[in-house]
């Protein structure tokens, strides 16, 4: 039996491996410290797990149409204009099993066998492969570090090409927690215009702000993109909803067809009992995602104050989302044990977790090697933990 070409081509996901690897550590008695995953510690609010609870005594636990039931889609084309000013039909929108289906399924509709797609790194891990499983070319589109991995529009233009299908953008980003100003996403745009390609738009980390600045992706400031574009969404993040999956992404008619297509022949509808949850979540108050903001604010203050205090680490403010991305070329120089770590966070990733029992993401998955990613999804006196245990690893390399 032999595997595929795409799927030979593609790599298991570096943040769900390393998650799995401390999950497995914990699981035999070693107290780990998980700053690896990009999931909230908090639990989903009450009344949003109530409504999933009566969806299954009220048995609707059956199949739904493939893009989610109106209601469904009323309550996500509601939200996007209450909240982000964009005016979408409810036939506009389809629902998906998460933020990183809806995105799946977008690659699959946009991009044939050797069109290229423009990532901005550093990016999340699972673009490139997405791409690739498409039959695409990940055409990377670097940032610096001095712009605070925010991409130079110029950057763009070099590497729009006629085999251009789409680019993604990501702000507030994962893995960096760069959000993109409107004058940058203005530029962008200007520079889109002279091109016919796609843009999709993941918006997953819009309600994690800390710079005070709102909320704003590229069809709020060029509205004349919004037949090429495809907003994504979802709830994972804003409403601790990991486990549930729930998505989407709003689009123009023919796209989200075509994206229905393909969820028709694949994966159906997603799960009757988390429509009625995100119903619940989308039409309830939406206080709890504001308070569970603040927490992550109180923990990026203390992560970024605590970072400045070991040698060897840099890490810029923090703009969004729940991660810091950390410079750590300096320790990757050095040796452990004797042991040069060879300039790779992979290796570093690799003593943190063993040695110190802290886990973290190694940067070159995501595009930027030299650089480590904690999430602080996790409780202060976990972060207070990692945070310890990384400093004594800082102090015992040679
Ligand atoms: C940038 C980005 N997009 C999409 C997702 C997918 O979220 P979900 O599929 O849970 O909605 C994630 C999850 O980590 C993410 O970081």
């Amino acid at each position: 039996m032999k595997l595929s070409r795409r799927v030979n081509a593609i790599q298991p996901s570096p943040t769900l491996a390393i998650t799995a690897k401390a999950k497995a550590l914990s699981a035999r008695g070693i107290d780990v410290v998980s700053l690896g995953a990009g999931e909230p510690d908090m639990d989903t609010p009450a009344h949003v797990k109530q409504a999933g609870v009566a969806a299954i005594e009220q048995g609707f636990t059956k199949y739904t149409a493939t893009p989610g039931t109106p209601d469904l889609r009323r309550a996500i084309a509601a939200k996007m204009a209450r909240e982000n000013h964009l005016a979408y039909d409810e036939t506009e929108v389809i629902a998906s099993v998460g933020a990183k289906h809806a995105i799946f399924n977008a690659f699959q509709a946009l991009v044939d066998e050797g069109d290229e797609v423009l990532i901005p790194a550093p990016y999340w891990v699972s673009y490139p492969d997405m791409v690739l499983l498409a039959g695409g070319k990940p055409v990377i589109v670097p940032s610096r570090a001095e712009d605070g991995f925010v991409p130079r529009p110029e950057a763009i233009a070099e590497r729009l090409s006629d085999r251009t299908a789409a680019i993604v953008l990501n702000s507030p980003s994962n893995p960096t927690g760069a959000v993109w100003s409107r004058e940058v996403l203005g530029q962008i745009a200007s520079v889109l215009e002279g091109h016919s390609c796609a843009i999709i738009s993941d918006d997953i980390y819009e309600h994690l702000i800390y710079t005070g600045q709102p909320f704003a992706n590229i069809l709020n400031v060029a509205p004349q993109l919004r037949d090429r574009t495809i907003v994504v969404n979802g709830l994972s993040k804003s409403f601790s909803m990991t486990g549930w999956r729930l998505g989407w992404a709003a689009a123009p008619k023919p796209i989200v067809a075509a994206m229905q297509k393909i969820q028709d022949q694949s994966t159906s509808n997603p799960s009757s009992i988390t429509q009625m949850a995100a119903i619940a979540a989308l039409q309830g108050g939406q206080e709890c995602v504001e308070e569970m903001r603040k927490k992550f604010d109180a923990r990026r203050r203390y992560v970024e104050e605590r970072l400045a205090g070991i040698p060897g680490l840099h890490c810029g403010p923090i703009g969004g989302a729940f991660y810091a991305f950390v410079d750590a070329k300096a320790l990757c120089a050095r040796a452990y044990r004797g042991a040069s770590i060879g300039g790779s966070s992979a290796r570093l990733a690799e003593i943190l977790l063993d040695e110190f029992q802290v886990a973290v993401i190694p940067g070159a998955p995501f595009g930027a090697e030299g650089y480590i990613r904690l999430s602080f999804a996790t409780s202060m006196e976990q972060l207070e933990k990692g945070l310890d245990r990384i400093a004594a690893f800082a102090r015992s390399l040679d």
